[in-house]
């Protein structure tokens, strides 16, 4: 895997899904089309859940027809059921993503079904998605700390993640929905789940709640998984969870990994024009803390490394 690191921008979804903005289809589009102007080869766009559950997605049938073609551009969206793969699949998607919380009462809150419930809704949207040829991606929720049982035993999280494997999943995202992982929490689930399950078909997924999302990429970084999630701007939240922030804004992620002599492949300057259109379109200043610095480095002329 070199020096390449895959980042899957998921500003489009789990950023937009909790502004109290709604994007139309047109802004949503603008944004996408900034996206990939920038290099970004994998993007989350939409959603396909119950309207009324997450409101800001309910245009996810006629958007996600309309993405900006580019051969390499994999666009996925997330879908809860069988109904939400229909839907998906009538819009043209190839890639879906189901989510599956590691705890009883997350999985309640957010899609209402028990953990063993939710478990089974993952595994018959992934055998579903298999037999129409759908590239399947299944994230572990909640995959450290709960909003409402607490820690996460590192054991329930690999057998989910195996589990999903085991009916089909191509990919795993270890997801951090609350931004409460540390990085010695990551330095101890990912290697582990690097040796069962190999880095290729691994990603994590951090939010920036208290600041560590970077410092628990990096964990993962070391522990070998070199593919992450990002949100341009930093945006994002979950509306089902108390106290969820923003993700680990995209181009925070790609200054650190540039820096550090990792490829991203992503064009910081037309990134930054990115995160400027996501800023006027949400219309809130957004989180990622490289822009002011590289904002002082315009300024000062000095050099941008
Ligand atoms: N797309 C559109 N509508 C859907 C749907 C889907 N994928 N799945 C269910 N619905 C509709 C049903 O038809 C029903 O509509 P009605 O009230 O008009 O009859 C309504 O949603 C409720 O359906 P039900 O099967 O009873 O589900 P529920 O109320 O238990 O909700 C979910 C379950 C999963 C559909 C819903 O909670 C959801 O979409 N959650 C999304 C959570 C999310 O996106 N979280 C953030 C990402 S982690
Ligand atoms: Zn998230």
């Amino acid at each position: 895997m070199g020096d390449r690191i895959h980042i899957n921008e998921v500003g489009p979804r789990d950023g937009l899904q909790n502004q109290p903005v709604n994007l139309t289809v047109e802004e949503k589009l603008e944004l996408v089309g900034e996206l990939v102007g920038a290099g970004i080869t994998a993007i989350e766009a939409t959603s396909f859940v119950s309207p009324k559950a997450v409101p800001q997605m309910a245009d996810a049938d006629q958007l996600f027809p309309r993405l900006p073609k580019a051969d390499r551009v994999a666009y996925s969206a997330l879908v809860p059921n069988v109904r939400g793969l229909e839907r998906a699949l009538l819009a043209g998607v190839r890639e879906i993503a189901v989510v599956l919380a590691a705890t009883d009462t997350m999985n309640l809150r957010n899609i209402k079904m028990s953990l063993a419930q939710a478990k089974q809704a993952c595994i018959d949207t992934i055998v579903e998605a298999a037999t129409r040829g759908l590239r399947k991606k299944a994230y572990v929720a909640v995959a450290f700390t709960c909003p409402f049982e607490g820690k996460v035993d590192p054991d329930r999280v690999l057998d989910l993640a195996g589990e999903m494997f085991l009916h089909g999943a191509d990919e795993v995202v270890i997801a951090d929905t609350i931004g409460a992982a540390n990085p010695r929490e990551v330095s101890e689930l990912l290697p582990e789940c690097v040796r069962r399950f190999g880095a290729a078909r691994l990603s994590v997924h951090f939010h920036d709640t208290r600041g560590f999302a970077l410092a628990n990429a990096w964990a993962a970084h070391s522990a070998g998984v070199r593919r992450f999630d990002s949100s341009v701007g930093g945006l994002g939240g979950c509306p089902f969870v108390p106290g969820a922030a923003g993700n680990l804004a995209t181009e925070d992620l790609v200054v650190l990994a540039e820096q550090c002599g990792f490829r991203t492949g992503i064009d910081l300057p037309r990134l930054r024009r990115a995160v400027a259109v996501a800023e006027r379109l949400t219309r809130r200043k957004l989180g990622g803390r490289t822009t002011a610095w590289l904002q002082s480095e315009d300024t000062r002329g000095g050099p941008r490394e």
